[in-house]
Protein backbone atom coordinates (compact mmCIF):
# COMPACT_ATOMS: atom_id res chain seq x y z
CA UNK A 1 0.00 0.00 0.00
CA UNK A 2 1.71 3.59 -1.35
CA UNK A 3 2.24 5.87 1.98
CA UNK A 4 1.81 8.96 -0.13
CA UNK A 5 -1.13 11.25 -0.58
CA UNK A 6 -3.89 10.58 -2.75
CA UNK A 7 -5.46 7.89 -5.01
CA UNK A 8 -2.64 6.27 -5.66
CA UNK A 9 -4.16 2.59 -5.06
CA UNK A 10 -7.30 3.34 -7.28
CA UNK A 11 -10.90 3.47 -5.82
CA UNK A 12 -12.29 0.00 -6.79
CA UNK A 13 -13.31 -0.42 -2.77
CA UNK A 14 -15.21 2.64 -2.76
CA UNK A 15 -16.95 2.08 -5.95
CA UNK A 16 -18.14 -1.02 -4.61
CA UNK A 17 -19.41 0.34 -1.32
CA UNK A 18 -21.04 3.45 -3.00
CA UNK A 19 -22.83 1.18 -5.67
CA UNK A 20 -24.52 -1.11 -2.66
CA UNK A 21 -25.48 2.39 -0.83
CA UNK A 22 -26.71 3.53 -4.08
CA UNK A 23 -29.42 0.50 -4.25
CA UNK A 24 -30.18 0.75 -0.09
CA UNK A 25 -30.40 4.18 1.01
CA UNK A 26 -32.69 6.78 -0.55
CA UNK A 27 -30.97 8.03 -3.41
CA UNK A 28 -31.21 12.07 -1.79
CA UNK A 29 -28.22 11.09 0.62
CA UNK A 30 -25.49 10.66 -1.00
CA UNK A 31 -24.30 12.05 -4.90
CA UNK A 32 -23.91 8.84 -7.06
CA UNK A 33 -24.45 11.44 -9.78
CA UNK A 34 -20.49 12.09 -9.84
CA UNK A 35 -17.28 10.03 -8.90
CA UNK A 36 -16.41 12.58 -6.08
CA UNK A 37 -17.38 10.49 -2.81
CA UNK A 38 -14.83 8.14 -1.33
CA UNK A 39 -15.91 5.55 1.36
CA UNK A 40 -13.99 6.50 4.32
CA UNK A 41 -12.65 3.64 6.59
CA UNK A 42 -9.88 5.66 9.01
CA UNK A 43 -8.94 8.92 10.37
CA UNK A 44 -6.87 9.94 13.47
CA UNK A 45 -5.19 13.63 13.82
CA UNK A 46 -5.62 15.25 10.65
CA UNK A 47 -5.36 12.54 8.30
CA UNK A 48 -7.62 10.31 6.83
CA UNK A 49 -7.76 6.85 4.81
CA UNK A 50 -10.37 5.76 2.68
CA UNK A 51 -10.84 1.83 1.90
CA UNK A 52 -9.19 1.74 -0.72
CA UNK A 53 -6.13 2.54 1.29
CA UNK A 54 -5.34 5.78 -0.27
CA UNK A 55 -4.42 8.57 2.05
CA UNK A 56 -5.72 11.89 2.82
CA UNK A 57 -4.75 15.43 5.01
CA UNK A 58 -8.15 16.64 6.61
CA UNK A 59 -8.56 20.55 6.13
CA UNK A 60 -12.37 19.85 6.79
CA UNK A 61 -12.60 18.37 10.31
CA UNK A 62 -14.90 16.14 8.60
CA UNK A 63 -17.94 18.97 8.49
CA UNK A 64 -16.29 21.11 11.46
CA UNK A 65 -16.58 18.07 13.92
CA UNK A 66 -12.81 16.91 14.35
CA UNK A 67 -11.74 20.08 15.85
CA UNK A 68 -9.48 18.60 18.30
CA UNK A 69 -8.36 16.49 15.70
CA UNK A 70 -9.94 12.19 14.78
CA UNK A 71 -9.92 10.08 17.28
CA UNK A 72 -7.97 12.13 19.85
CA UNK A 73 -6.46 9.86 22.56
CA UNK A 74 -8.43 12.06 25.81
CA UNK A 75 -11.45 11.18 23.33
CA UNK A 76 -10.88 7.65 22.45
CA UNK A 77 -9.47 6.90 26.16
CA UNK A 78 -12.82 8.58 27.34
CA UNK A 79 -14.81 6.39 25.81
CA UNK A 80 -13.38 3.34 26.23
CA UNK A 81 -13.27 3.77 29.82
CA UNK A 82 -17.16 4.95 29.71
CA UNK A 83 -18.18 1.82 27.53
CA UNK A 84 -16.55 -0.33 30.18
CA UNK A 85 -18.52 0.95 32.37
CA UNK A 86 -21.95 1.98 31.00
CA UNK A 87 -23.34 2.17 27.48
CA UNK A 88 -26.53 4.24 27.79
CA UNK A 89 -28.53 5.69 30.68
CA UNK A 90 -31.90 6.84 31.27
CA UNK A 91 -31.60 11.07 30.76
CA UNK A 92 -34.23 13.01 32.95
CA UNK A 93 -34.93 10.11 34.73
CA UNK A 94 -31.65 8.09 35.76
CA UNK A 95 -29.19 10.05 34.32
CA UNK A 96 -25.27 9.01 33.91
CA UNK A 97 -23.10 9.81 36.26
CA UNK A 98 -21.02 11.40 33.42
CA UNK A 99 -23.41 14.35 32.42
CA UNK A 100 -23.31 15.57 35.88
CA UNK A 101 -19.14 15.82 35.22
CA UNK A 102 -19.67 17.10 31.69
CA UNK A 103 -22.19 19.80 32.44
CA UNK A 104 -20.19 21.01 36.01
CA UNK A 105 -16.51 20.63 33.26
CA UNK A 106 -18.32 22.89 30.76
CA UNK A 107 -20.02 25.50 32.66
CA UNK A 108 -16.46 26.51 33.91
CA UNK A 109 -16.36 28.08 29.66
CA UNK A 110 -19.56 29.85 29.30
CA UNK A 111 -19.80 33.21 29.72
CA UNK A 112 -21.81 33.81 32.52
CA UNK A 113 -22.77 31.27 35.72
CA UNK A 114 -26.09 30.76 35.55
CA UNK A 115 -26.56 28.73 31.95
CA UNK A 116 -28.50 25.60 32.32
CA UNK A 117 -28.74 22.75 29.43
CA UNK A 118 -31.23 20.49 27.69
CA UNK A 119 -28.37 17.84 25.70
CA UNK A 120 -29.31 16.62 22.36
CA UNK A 121 -27.32 14.34 19.65
CA UNK A 122 -27.41 17.16 16.45
CA UNK A 123 -26.84 20.81 16.08
CA UNK A 124 -30.57 21.04 14.72
CA UNK A 125 -31.65 19.44 18.16
CA UNK A 126 -30.18 22.45 20.27
CA UNK A 127 -31.80 24.72 17.61
CA UNK A 128 -34.94 23.29 18.68
CA UNK A 129 -34.47 23.45 22.06
CA UNK A 130 -33.44 27.12 22.17
CA UNK A 131 -36.52 27.75 19.90
CA UNK A 132 -38.98 26.01 21.54
CA UNK A 133 -37.81 27.44 25.41
CA UNK A 134 -38.17 31.14 23.60
CA UNK A 135 -41.14 30.67 22.48
CA UNK A 136 -42.58 29.46 25.82
CA UNK A 137 -40.66 31.97 27.72
CA UNK A 138 -42.17 35.12 25.40
CA UNK A 139 -45.30 33.10 24.04
CA UNK A 140 -44.30 34.26 20.57
CA UNK A 141 -43.06 32.06 17.79
CA UNK A 142 -41.94 34.07 15.39
CA UNK A 143 -38.09 34.30 14.96
CA UNK A 144 -35.40 36.93 13.23
CA UNK A 145 -33.26 35.06 11.28
CA UNK A 146 -30.38 35.89 8.62
CA UNK A 147 -30.21 35.26 4.87
CA UNK A 148 -27.55 33.07 4.33
CA UNK A 149 -28.48 30.95 7.73
CA UNK A 150 -27.72 27.91 7.89
CA UNK A 151 -29.61 26.24 11.33
CA UNK A 152 -30.37 22.56 10.77
CA UNK A 153 -32.86 20.36 9.08
CA UNK A 154 -35.18 19.46 11.41
CA UNK A 155 -39.04 20.85 11.06
CA UNK A 156 -38.42 23.67 13.80
CA UNK A 157 -34.42 24.37 12.75
CA UNK A 158 -35.56 24.57 8.94
CA UNK A 159 -38.00 27.37 9.27
CA UNK A 160 -35.15 29.72 10.54
CA UNK A 161 -32.70 27.92 7.83
CA UNK A 162 -32.73 30.27 4.97
CA UNK A 163 -30.59 28.43 2.00
CA UNK A 164 -33.27 27.73 -0.29
CA UNK A 165 -32.07 24.53 -1.27
CA UNK A 166 -33.10 22.75 1.52
CA UNK A 167 -36.43 24.70 1.93
CA UNK A 168 -37.56 24.46 -1.31
CA UNK A 169 -38.67 20.65 -1.50
CA UNK A 170 -40.04 21.19 2.40
CA UNK A 171 -42.06 24.39 0.94
CA UNK A 172 -45.93 22.53 2.37
CA UNK A 173 -45.25 21.74 6.07
CA UNK A 174 -43.09 25.74 6.62
CA UNK A 175 -45.34 28.00 8.94
CA UNK A 176 -43.43 31.38 8.12
CA UNK A 177 -42.49 31.50 11.18
CA UNK A 178 -39.13 32.08 10.21
CA UNK A 179 -38.58 36.55 8.95
CA UNK A 180 -35.29 36.54 7.35
CA UNK A 181 -33.30 40.00 7.09
CA UNK A 182 -30.33 40.93 5.12
CA UNK A 183 -26.64 39.85 6.69
CA UNK A 184 -24.58 42.58 7.05
CA UNK A 185 -21.85 43.38 5.03
CA UNK A 186 -18.27 42.44 6.20
CA UNK A 187 -17.37 46.62 6.01
CA UNK A 188 -20.22 47.43 8.25
CA UNK A 189 -21.78 50.19 5.77
CA UNK A 190 -24.96 48.92 5.85
CA UNK A 191 -24.79 47.25 9.68
CA UNK A 192 -27.50 49.98 10.88
CA UNK A 193 -29.81 49.53 8.21
CA UNK A 194 -29.59 45.82 9.24
CA UNK A 195 -30.30 46.53 12.53
CA UNK A 196 -33.34 48.54 11.33
CA UNK A 197 -34.28 45.78 9.34
CA UNK A 198 -33.84 43.34 12.97
CA UNK A 199 -36.25 45.73 14.48
CA UNK A 200 -38.79 46.33 11.90
CA UNK A 201 -39.44 42.85 11.13
CA UNK A 202 -39.50 41.83 15.37
CA UNK A 203 -42.40 44.53 15.65
CA UNK A 204 -44.10 43.68 12.40
CA UNK A 205 -47.39 42.08 12.52
CA UNK A 206 -48.08 38.45 11.20
CA UNK A 207 -49.39 35.08 12.36
CA UNK A 208 -46.53 34.92 14.45
CA UNK A 209 -45.44 37.26 16.28
CA UNK A 210 -41.55 37.46 16.80
CA UNK A 211 -39.96 36.92 20.25
CA UNK A 212 -36.50 35.68 19.17
CA UNK A 213 -33.72 36.18 17.08
CA UNK A 214 -31.18 33.58 15.89
CA UNK A 215 -27.84 34.42 14.46
CA UNK A 216 -24.54 32.24 13.93
CA UNK A 217 -21.56 34.84 15.15
CA UNK A 218 -20.13 33.75 11.54
CA UNK A 219 -22.10 32.54 9.14
CA UNK A 220 -21.13 28.64 8.23
CA UNK A 221 -22.29 27.03 5.57
CA UNK A 222 -23.51 30.39 4.19
CA UNK A 223 -20.23 30.79 2.96
CA UNK A 224 -17.92 31.60 6.34
CA UNK A 225 -19.37 35.16 6.75
CA UNK A 226 -18.15 37.29 9.48
CA UNK A 227 -20.07 40.14 10.78
CA UNK A 228 -18.56 43.60 10.85
CA UNK A 229 -16.44 44.18 14.25
CA UNK A 230 -19.30 45.01 16.93
CA UNK A 231 -22.21 44.49 15.22
CA UNK A 232 -22.96 41.47 17.20
CA UNK A 233 -22.77 43.31 20.29
CA UNK A 234 -25.53 46.30 19.24
CA UNK A 235 -27.48 43.31 18.02
CA UNK A 236 -27.90 41.72 21.48
CA UNK A 237 -28.14 45.35 23.15
CA UNK A 238 -31.47 45.72 20.51
CA UNK A 239 -33.03 42.34 21.74
CA UNK A 240 -32.75 43.35 25.33
CA UNK A 241 -34.35 46.87 24.22
CA UNK A 242 -36.54 44.98 22.45
CA UNK A 243 -37.15 42.36 25.12
CA UNK A 244 -36.62 39.83 22.24
CA UNK A 245 -34.20 36.41 22.67
CA UNK A 246 -30.94 36.18 21.24
CA UNK A 247 -29.82 32.76 20.30
CA UNK A 248 -26.46 32.40 19.21
CA UNK A 249 -26.04 29.03 16.83
CA UNK A 250 -22.27 28.50 17.95
CA UNK A 251 -22.73 24.50 16.87
CA UNK A 252 -20.35 25.66 13.95
CA UNK A 253 -18.04 28.08 15.50
CA UNK A 254 -18.58 26.81 19.26
CA UNK A 255 -15.71 24.89 21.15
CA UNK A 256 -12.47 26.35 20.37
CA UNK A 257 -12.55 26.82 16.39
CA UNK A 258 -11.97 30.37 16.27
CA UNK A 259 -9.53 30.49 18.69
CA UNK A 260 -12.00 31.15 21.59
CA UNK A 261 -14.02 28.66 23.37
CA UNK A 262 -17.31 30.27 22.43
CA UNK A 263 -17.20 33.19 19.15
CA UNK A 264 -19.49 35.30 21.39
CA UNK A 265 -16.63 35.13 23.99
CA UNK A 266 -14.95 37.48 21.12
CA UNK A 267 -17.67 39.61 20.16
CA UNK A 268 -18.05 40.41 24.30
CA UNK A 269 -22.26 38.93 24.23
CA UNK A 270 -23.70 36.98 26.63
CA UNK A 271 -26.65 35.27 24.71
CA UNK A 272 -29.51 33.90 26.03
CA UNK A 273 -29.05 30.84 24.57
CA UNK A 274 -25.49 28.96 22.86
CA UNK A 275 -26.19 25.91 20.73
CA UNK A 276 -23.45 23.75 20.60
CA UNK A 277 -22.82 20.61 18.32
CA UNK A 278 -20.42 19.52 15.61
CA UNK A 279 -17.25 19.21 17.93
CA UNK A 280 -19.08 19.03 21.08
CA UNK A 281 -18.26 15.16 21.30
CA UNK A 282 -15.30 15.02 19.18
CA UNK A 283 -16.81 12.05 16.62
CA UNK A 284 -19.44 10.92 19.02
CA UNK A 285 -22.78 12.93 18.55
CA UNK A 286 -23.75 15.11 21.39
CA UNK A 287 -25.21 18.68 21.00
CA UNK A 288 -26.72 21.08 24.06
CA UNK A 289 -28.49 24.16 24.38
CA UNK A 290 -27.26 26.18 27.30
CA UNK A 291 -29.89 28.49 28.11
CA UNK A 292 -30.09 31.88 30.93
CA UNK A 293 -33.14 31.25 33.38
CA UNK A 294 -35.06 33.01 31.75
CA UNK A 295 -35.43 30.58 29.04
CA UNK A 296 -34.24 27.37 30.78
CA UNK A 297 -37.02 28.48 33.84
CA UNK A 298 -39.91 28.57 31.11
CA UNK A 299 -40.48 24.92 30.55
CA UNK A 300 -41.47 23.05 33.12
CA UNK A 301 -41.96 19.24 34.13
CA UNK A 302 -45.72 17.61 33.84
CA UNK A 303 -45.76 16.25 36.99
CA UNK A 304 -43.54 13.09 36.50
CA UNK A 305 -42.98 14.16 33.07
CA UNK A 306 -39.95 15.82 31.05
CA UNK A 307 -41.66 17.46 28.07
CA UNK A 308 -38.58 18.51 25.91
CA UNK A 309 -36.47 15.37 26.03
CA UNK A 310 -35.07 12.27 24.24
CA UNK A 311 -34.04 8.92 24.44
CA UNK A 312 -30.11 9.24 24.67
CA UNK A 313 -30.16 13.03 26.24
CA UNK A 314 -27.57 13.25 27.96
CA UNK A 315 -25.89 9.82 26.40
CA UNK A 316 -22.72 8.59 28.74
CA UNK A 317 -20.42 8.59 25.32
CA UNK A 318 -21.57 11.75 24.43
CA UNK A 319 -20.65 12.85 27.59
CA UNK A 320 -17.71 11.09 28.40
CA UNK A 321 -16.35 11.88 24.93
CA UNK A 322 -17.30 15.69 25.56
CA UNK A 323 -15.06 15.85 28.69
CA UNK A 324 -11.99 14.09 26.60
CA UNK A 325 -12.61 17.11 24.19
CA UNK A 326 -12.39 19.68 26.77
CA UNK A 327 -9.44 17.53 28.12
CA UNK A 328 -7.69 17.44 24.35
CA UNK A 329 -8.70 21.13 24.08
CA UNK A 330 -6.73 22.47 27.72
CA UNK A 331 -3.51 19.89 27.41
CA UNK A 332 -3.39 20.81 23.93
CA UNK A 333 -3.26 24.02 24.47
CA UNK A 334 -5.25 24.36 20.89
CA UNK A 335 -6.70 27.50 21.24
CA UNK A 336 -3.91 29.27 20.82
CA UNK A 337 -3.54 27.08 17.73
CA UNK A 338 -5.90 28.90 15.78
CA UNK A 339 -4.02 31.88 15.44
CA UNK A 340 -1.21 29.88 14.22
CA UNK A 341 -3.63 28.56 11.30
CA UNK A 342 -5.57 31.36 10.53
CA UNK A 343 -2.16 33.46 9.78
CA UNK A 344 -0.56 30.42 7.65
CA UNK A 345 -3.95 29.86 5.77
CA UNK A 346 -4.74 33.50 5.05
CA UNK A 347 -0.87 34.29 3.54
CA UNK A 348 -1.33 31.44 1.07
CA UNK A 349 -4.66 32.84 -0.07
CA UNK A 350 -3.42 35.93 -0.62
CA UNK A 351 -0.87 34.69 -2.59
CA UNK A 352 -2.96 32.39 -4.78
CA UNK A 353 -4.62 36.17 -4.88
CA UNK A 354 -1.94 37.60 -6.81
CA UNK A 355 -0.55 34.76 -8.77
CA UNK A 356 -4.36 33.28 -9.81
CA UNK A 357 -6.77 36.33 -10.17
CA UNK A 358 -8.99 34.11 -8.71
CA UNK A 359 -9.78 34.91 -5.30
CA UNK A 360 -12.03 37.43 -4.64
CA UNK A 361 -12.06 37.86 -0.93
CA UNK A 362 -10.00 35.86 2.35
CA UNK A 363 -11.90 35.73 5.45
CA UNK A 364 -13.15 34.49 8.52
CA UNK A 365 -10.76 33.60 11.96
CA UNK A 366 -9.11 30.67 13.54
CA UNK A 367 -9.68 27.77 12.02
CA UNK A 368 -12.57 28.83 10.31
CA UNK A 369 -11.53 30.46 7.46
CA UNK A 370 -13.32 30.92 3.55
CA UNK A 371 -11.85 31.83 0.14
CA UNK A 372 -14.00 32.97 -2.02
CA UNK A 373 -13.15 32.03 -5.71
CA UNK A 374 -14.58 33.94 -8.76
CA UNK A 375 -13.62 32.61 -12.18
CA UNK A 376 -11.11 33.86 -14.03
CA UNK A 377 -12.44 37.58 -15.45
CA UNK A 378 -14.47 37.61 -12.82
CA UNK A 379 -17.46 35.29 -13.31
CA UNK A 380 -18.85 32.54 -10.99
CA UNK A 381 -16.56 30.63 -8.76
CA UNK A 382 -18.42 27.73 -8.34
CA UNK A 383 -17.74 25.60 -11.01
CA UNK A 384 -14.15 26.45 -10.33
CA UNK A 385 -14.41 25.78 -6.45
CA UNK A 386 -15.91 22.50 -7.11
CA UNK A 387 -13.06 21.32 -9.88
CA UNK A 388 -10.32 22.51 -7.01
CA UNK A 389 -12.48 20.48 -4.20
CA UNK A 390 -12.21 17.50 -6.98
CA UNK A 391 -8.49 17.82 -7.81
CA UNK A 392 -7.57 18.20 -4.15
CA UNK A 393 -9.30 14.96 -3.28
CA UNK A 394 -7.49 13.17 -6.13
CA UNK A 395 -4.58 14.38 -4.73
CA UNK A 396 -4.90 13.82 -1.47
CA UNK A 397 -6.44 16.62 0.21
CA UNK A 398 -10.79 16.73 1.89
CA UNK A 399 -11.91 19.80 1.21
CA UNK A 400 -15.35 21.10 1.01
CA UNK A 401 -16.89 24.04 -0.40
CA UNK A 402 -19.38 26.39 1.50
CA UNK A 403 -21.59 29.45 0.14
CA UNK A 404 -24.99 29.37 -1.69
CA UNK A 405 -23.14 29.46 -4.80
CA UNK A 406 -20.56 27.04 -3.75
CA UNK A 407 -17.83 29.57 -4.75
CA UNK A 408 -15.94 29.19 -0.93
CA UNK A 409 -13.27 27.01 -0.13
CA UNK A 410 -13.60 26.35 3.37
CA UNK A 411 -10.58 25.93 5.76
CA UNK A 412 -11.54 24.18 8.63
CA UNK A 413 -9.02 21.75 9.59
CA UNK A 414 -8.31 20.49 12.98
CA UNK A 415 -6.71 22.72 15.67
CA UNK A 416 -4.09 19.79 16.11
CA UNK A 417 -3.43 19.53 12.19
CA UNK A 418 0.71 19.44 12.24
CA UNK A 419 2.13 22.29 10.85
CA UNK A 420 3.67 20.33 8.25
CA UNK A 421 1.15 18.61 7.09
CA UNK A 422 -0.95 21.93 6.89
CA UNK A 423 1.62 23.14 4.69
CA UNK A 424 1.62 20.29 2.44
CA UNK A 425 -2.27 20.20 2.19
CA UNK A 426 -2.33 23.62 0.98
CA UNK A 427 0.59 23.06 -1.33
CA UNK A 428 -1.37 20.68 -2.70
CA UNK A 429 -4.42 23.28 -2.52
CA UNK A 430 -2.13 25.64 -4.15
CA UNK A 431 -1.59 23.30 -7.32
CA UNK A 432 -4.99 22.37 -8.19
CA UNK A 433 -5.88 26.07 -7.76
CA UNK A 434 -3.54 26.91 -10.05
CA UNK A 435 -4.00 24.41 -12.82
CA UNK A 436 -7.78 24.67 -13.05
CA UNK A 437 -7.53 28.26 -12.86
CA UNK A 438 -5.47 27.97 -16.11
CA UNK A 439 -7.64 25.45 -17.64
CA UNK A 440 -10.92 26.85 -20.04
C1 LIG B 1 -24.42 26.82 12.49
C2 LIG B 1 -25.07 25.46 12.38
N1 LIG B 1 -26.17 25.20 13.10
C3 LIG B 1 -26.78 24.01 13.05
C4 LIG B 1 -26.31 23.01 12.25
C5 LIG B 1 -27.01 21.70 12.20
O1 LIG B 1 -26.25 20.71 12.80
P1 LIG B 1 -26.59 19.18 12.53
O2 LIG B 1 -26.28 18.92 11.11
O3 LIG B 1 -25.70 18.45 13.49
O4 LIG B 1 -28.03 19.01 12.84
C6 LIG B 1 -25.15 23.24 11.47
C7 LIG B 1 -24.62 22.20 10.58
O5 LIG B 1 -23.82 22.42 9.73
C8 LIG B 1 -24.53 24.49 11.54
O6 LIG B 1 -23.44 24.79 10.80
Amino acid sequence: MSRALGQQAGRRHSRSLLRSLAIREAPEVLDHGSDFPVALCKADGARARDADGNRYIDLTSFFGVATVGHRHPAVFDALRTQSGRLLHAMGDVHPADVKARFLREIARRLPAEDYRAVLSLNGADAVETALKFAAAATGRAGVVAFEGSYHGLSAGALEVTHLPAFRRPFAAMLSGRGRFVPWPAADGSDAPAVLDAVRIAARADGPFPVGTVIIEPIQGRGGVRMPPPGFLANLAALCAAEGLVLVFDEVYTGVGRTGTFLRCEAESVVPDAVCLGKSLGGGVPLSGCWMRPRLADAVSRAGVEAVHTSTFLGHPLGCAAGLGVLKALDRGRMLQKAGRIEAVVRARAEAWREATGCVRDVRGVGAMIGVELQAPGGGPGGPLAGRVVARALKDGVILLTEGLAGDVLAFTPPLSIPPRDLEQALGLVERALTEEAATP
